[in-house]
């Protein structure tokens, strides 16, 4: 059976090109994409945030309604297309913030109307999961597949039979991986976002100075709320003793916690390969960029003989590269969206669309 990829190149010569839109949170981004190979891929991250300890939405909204037009005009600069070459508009419909998904909502509705061409309607954490096909000349996992997807909204085991067809094995049944990461990063007194800074940290400390409590959730759900408070409460107890204890032992603490974050995560990501037995396993979302996760992720790998997929930094984060590829399978599938349809800040994952 020929490769999706393989499926792909046969279809270069009539490739359609699909201008993608993504507003969901605090980064507004516009890709181009012609087939399965990126052309332009453009992010503007906002910073103003950074001051207030997380995400304003009012602030964000604000931020993407003034920054889209230029990024979309980058993105196609950087593409070298007029927009008359654009043959569908993919944008991110949610979830997310509504005041930043209205923003590439109704810019993506414009120019579809404007331009009158299809729009494609993408799930966030769709885009996530299907960055693995963007072509770079990697591996490619084949079908099904298992996806770890750990970013700041969302923790879940999904099974993927085919880009259109998904199954949600397991979620989290309170914070996500990410909002885990932040919330503590917060309590030892790193800034927004604190994901990347543990990470960092983490590197050089030891992963068994401190135990935190671990949840018992049952299947491949899982819960990240009571690790924060296990952090919060162990805390307390120490400065109340030494009040320089985080600032001593800040990678240990960092260190700690993300080992413990990828304990709960790599319990159920066993328990659900074990069951399905299904070797490809991938990883996606804001989350994937951690390097304690990409590093055991690669060595379970090679102790279990699992196939592993690690997106490239690039397209971990937020990006509009990824809603681009999502809605390339979509236009393949005949799957559009339409005029009617708004932002959705709980947008379920799982649709009609599964096939
Ligand atoms: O996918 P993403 O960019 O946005 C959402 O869809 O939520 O994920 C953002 C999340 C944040 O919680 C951020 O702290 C986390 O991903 N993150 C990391 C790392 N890079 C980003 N967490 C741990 N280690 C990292 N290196
Ligand atoms: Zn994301």
């Amino acid at each position: 059976m020929p490769s999706i990829r393989t499926n792909l190149t046969k279809l270069n010569q009539k490739a359609p090109v699909i201008l993608a839109i993504e507003s969901s949170c605090d980064d507004t981004a516009a890709a181009v994409l012609k087939n399965d190979t990126i052309l332009a891929n453009i992010t503007s991250t906002q910073t103003i945030h950074e001051q207030y300890g997380g995400v304003v939405p009012e602030l964000a909204s604000r931020a993407h309604q003034q920054s889209i037009v230029p990024v979309v005009d980058a993105a196609l600069r950087q593409a070298q297309i007029q927009l008359s070459d654009i043959d569908a508009i993919a944008y991110t419909r949610g979830p997310g913030l509504m005041g930043s998904l209205v923003v590439g909502t109704s810019f993506a509705k414009a120019l579809s109307l404007a331009l009158k061409k299809p729009l494609i309607d993408v799930h966030h954490m769709h885009g996530h999961i299907l960055a693995h096909f963007i072509n770079e000349g990697q591996a490619i996992p084949s079908f099904p597949f298992i996806c770890l997807t750990v970013s700041g909204g969302h923790t879940q085991l999904v099974v993927v039979h085919s880009p259109t067809n998904l199954e949600i094995k397991g979620s989290t049944i309170d914070d996500a991986a990410g909002e885990a990461f932040d919330k503590i990063a917060k309590i030892i007194g790193l800034p927004y976002p604190g994901g990347p800074l543990v990470d960092k940290l983490a590197q050089k400390g030891n992963p068994d100075a401190f135990a935190f409590s671990k949840p018992q959730v049952v299947g491949y759900d899982f819960s990240f709320s009571g690790l924060k408070t296990s952090v919060l409460y162990f805390l307390q107890k120490q400065t109340a003793v030494d009040p320089d204890f985080v600032e001593k032992n800040k990678a240990d603490i960092c260190a700690s916690v993300q080992r413990t974050i990828l304990d709960i995560l790599f319990k159920k990501l066993e328990l659900l390969v074990k069951d399905t037995g299904i070797k490809d396993i991938a990883i996606a979302g804001g989350v994937s960029a951690n390097t304690g996760l990409r590093q055991r992720l690669m060595d379970t790998g090679n102790k279990k003989g699992w196939n592993v997929f690690i997106p490239k930094f690039a397209y971990c984060t937020d990006n509009a590269a990824m809603i681009a590829m999502a809605g390339k399978f979509l236009y393949d599938a005949g799957i559009f969206g339409n005029q009617s349809q708004g932002a959705e800040a709980r947008l379920p994952f799982l649709r009609s669309w599964n096939q």
